[in-house]
């Protein structure tokens, strides 16, 4: 069984685009293990676009280009496996992959069958270059038959950028996670839009076929293919990771792992988050709030409009896991009541909070939590329930 709980692995197309190699796979699974991101739980190592020859073979195979892979990728696969990862490739349900190489339209049952035999176990499938006259769907359901029909346990990472509400089919076509939207980019409001646009989809993704919300950014700081000039903050990075962990949604890395600061490191690997994310009843966080926050100064208050946002996800064991965050540029409030949170004044009963960041107890806290945050920046708190009165 895969996809259970939230996919997590590394995928080469946001740093390296066409830059991709044997040996950087190789130095990347060895990072993998060596620097603990395999024993945190990411195990899938994916070779995005531009990895094969721009034409097909006589026999109609797609081919590994000998200039980036010479030993071929079965090769590259056998050497995944033995660090105890599973290897990850990608095609596309057009006629051309985004870059412009062969892609799997017409060839779907020849191309799954190559893939299993180079012992592949994730099939990333892009939309670029897809015929007026195709059907998305049919394509899709195609080639999830045809990687089933190898027989060889495949996950299958739908990425048709949220075309034809992908929530409401993909799941049945047999795919394992599915992109709900349009590439991100290393940008704050990039990924912030991004986590926007899903929270009315987000009950359609859970166990065995999961919503994409794209690869992670976190470390990238500006390096790669998605940089658009401004580099994000540590915060900024922490409020993603927070936000894809909190949505139960793929965990797929796209920093360079050799050069990554060693605070993005602990980010990816923080415990608390990782477990939020794989959380066994891979419920979607129910939305609290997405309105102003309240800035004071010398006495008067104003309001910012869209800058506040408040998710509250229901966590196995009785624990939940309570967002805020603070989506303006400025220092601010941002108010939670807990009425809206199903904790009306009369319930007898408080939120006992632990600072999920700073380690910080907060201890019992009824009828409304307003903490101030940074520009930026959010707040994760994780909370049990607890009675105030007999
Ligand atoms: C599309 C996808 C990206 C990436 C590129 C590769 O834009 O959405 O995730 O795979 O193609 O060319």
């Amino acid at each position: 069984m895969i996809a259970r709980p939230p996919p997590r692995g590394w995928n080469s197309g946001n740093t390296f685009g066409e830059n991709i190699s044997d040996s950087l796979i190789r130095e990347m699974a060895d990072r993998m293990v060596s620097d603990g991101y395999r024993d945190a739980g990411y195990e899938y190592l994916v070779i995005d676009d531009c990895w094969s020859l721009r034409q097909r073979s006589a026999d109609g195979k797609l081919v590994p280009d000998p200039a980036k892979f010479p030993h071929g990728m079965k090769a590259v696969a056998d050497y995944v496996h033995s660090k105890g990862l599973k290897f990850g490739m990608y095609s596309c349900a057009g006629v051309r992959t985004c870059a412009g190489y062969p892609s799997s339209y017409d060839h779907e049952f020849v191309d799954a069958q190559t893939f299993a035999d180079w012992g592949v176990d994730f099939l990333k499938y892009d939309f670029c270059n897809f015929p007026a006259s195709g059907d998305c769907k049919t394509r899709y359901l195609t080639m999830s038959m045809a990687l089933k029909a190898t027989g060889r346990e495949i996950l299958f990472s739908a990425c048709n950028w949220g075309q034809q509400e992908p929530g409401q089919w993909m799941r049945q076509i047999g795919a394992h996670m599915y992109r709900s939207t349009g590439d991100i980019f290393d940008n704050f409001k990039s990924f912030t839009d991004i986590a926007k646009s899903q929270m009315d989809k987000l009950h359609m993704s859970g166990s065995y076929c999961f919503n994409d919300m794209d690869m992670l950014t976190v470390g990238m700081c500006g390096k790669g293919n998605v940089g658009l000039g401004k580099v994000c903050t540590y915060e900024e990075y922490r409020l993603q990771f927070t936000l894809w962990c909190l949505c139960g949604v793929p965990l797929m890395m796209g920093a360079d792992l050799r050069s990554l600061d060693a605070a993005y490191k602990d980010l990816l690997q923080n415990k608390a988050l990782l477990r939020i994310n794989q959380d066994e009843e891979c419920r979607a966080p129910y939305l609290v709030r997405r309105d102003c926050v309240i800035v004071t100064e010398n006495g008067t208050w104003r309001q910012i409009p869209d800058s506040a946002f408040i998710l509250l996800r229901h966590l196995s064991d009785h624990e939940f896991a309570l967002f805020y965050a603070n989506l303006a540029d400025e220092r601010a409030e941002v108010h939670g009541e807990f009425v809206d949170m199903g904790l009306p004044v009369t319930s007898g009963v408080a939120l006992d909070m632990t600072d999920v960041f700073t380690g910080e107890h907060i201890g019992p806290v009824t009828d409304f939590y307003n903490p101030r945050i940074q520009g930026h920046d959010c707040k994760l708190y994780l909370c049990k329930l607890v009675k105030t009165h007999a």
